[in-house]
């Protein structure tokens, strides 16, 4: 059934990839956003469509629209971006938070809760369940985004128990594909612009520190599919992809994919930086039937088109 459906953060990198699928679905999508990390670029296929309309505004505020869903999606998610303006990146998961679940009271909207993996901090649990409850320092220069989302999932199940809210948590863990942002300092963007580039590709640390990667269809269609399930269903539900890389092994596959000669060469590790990160997907399986499909090396094949594009 058509639906109205709000996207927060939706020029950005996953919002974008999540209104185009929405709109290719037949719903009437309304993609708010600052464009603080955002761009317009990222939409600009969708202006002309009659079932799609942007809106610029901080979430920060109060929206007043009518929808039957909304995807809270806003919040600057990487480590350059978040840490720019700390105050205002919790202010966007709270506030943010706040707005968007007093609008889902108000039009009686079902609301699913972009959060992230970051809530489990570094994990002395692996690979990590739900049930997890993580080790994150509230102090320090990561705290401002790993803080914000727990508390925004501490709201989230607050409106749920208080106000019998409809809603989904989703913990995403690391994504990547087009329309990433080329600065944003993620490991996945970092390395491809690198080694485009022909500079060195800068690892941090050894290199044999682990990340698994979701590709944004992936992500996308996990994203609907928890949004569909019946009220029973809440999450909070792991989305990723469990398969491991050593950062090593992710620099040589970039290097394969892009055929550069840049060399690999090695910076200290960031303070606060998780040696290792997996979700543990059963949830999403059981809950919504959702496994991710796509490989490492074909989702970066089409990363890598994207920003030979772009840059
Ligand atoms: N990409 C990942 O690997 C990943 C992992 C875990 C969680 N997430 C979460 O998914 C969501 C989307 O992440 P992304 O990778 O697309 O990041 P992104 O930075 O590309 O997108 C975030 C969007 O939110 C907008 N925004 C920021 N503050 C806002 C505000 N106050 N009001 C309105 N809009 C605002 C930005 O302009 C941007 O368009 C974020 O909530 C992020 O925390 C992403």
């Amino acid at each position: 059934m058509k639906q109205k459906i709000l996207v927060t953060g939706g020029v950005g990198f996953l919002g974008s990839h999540l209104c185009d699928k929405l709109v290719a679905q037949g719903h009437d999508v309304l993609c708010v956003d600052n464009f603080f990390t955002g761009t317009k670029a990222n939409v600009a296929h969708l202006m002309s469509h009659p079932n799609f309309e942007l809106m610029r505004h901080d979430v920060t505020f109060p929206l007043y629209v009518e929808v039957d869903e909304i995807y809270n999606l806003a919040c600057p998610a990487s480590p350059i971006h978040y840490q720019w303006d700390p105050v205002q990146t919790t202010k966007t998961s709270v506030h943010g938070a706040i707005n968007m679940l007093g609008l889902a009271k108000r039009v009686k909207a079902k609301i699913l809760q972009a959060s992230t993996s970051e809530v489990y901090g570094d994990p002395e649990v692996h690979p990590q369940p739900e049930s997890y409850w993580g080790k994150v320092n509230p102090v320090g220069i990561r705290s401002c985004y790993d803080e914000g989302k727990r508390c925004a999932e501490t709201l989230f199940f607050d409106y749920w128990r208080q106000h019998q809210l409809e809603i989904k948590v989703v913990r995403i863990f690391n994504t990547y594909g087009p329309r990433m942002h080329p600065k944003d300092g993620r490991v996945v963007s970092n390395f491809i612009v690198q080694a485009l580039k022909g500079e060195d590709i800068t690892i941090f640390g050894d290199g044999s520190q682990t990340r698994s990667f979701c590709y944004v269809d992936d992500l996308s269609e996990a994203m609907m599919r928890a949004m569909s399930t019946g009220s029973d269903f809440t999450g909070p539900v792991n989305i990723g992809n469990p398969r491991e890389f050593t950062m090593l092994e992710l620099a040589e596959l970039v290097l394969r994919l892009t055929t550069s000669k840049s060399k690999i060469v090695h910076k200290p590790l960031p303070q606060d930086d998780p040696k290792q990160r997996k979700p543990d997907i059963r949830l999403a399986k059981e809950a919504f039937g959702w496994a991710p499909k796509v490989s490492l090396e074909d989702g970066l094949r089409e990363t890598v088109t994207y920003f030979k594009k772009i840059i």
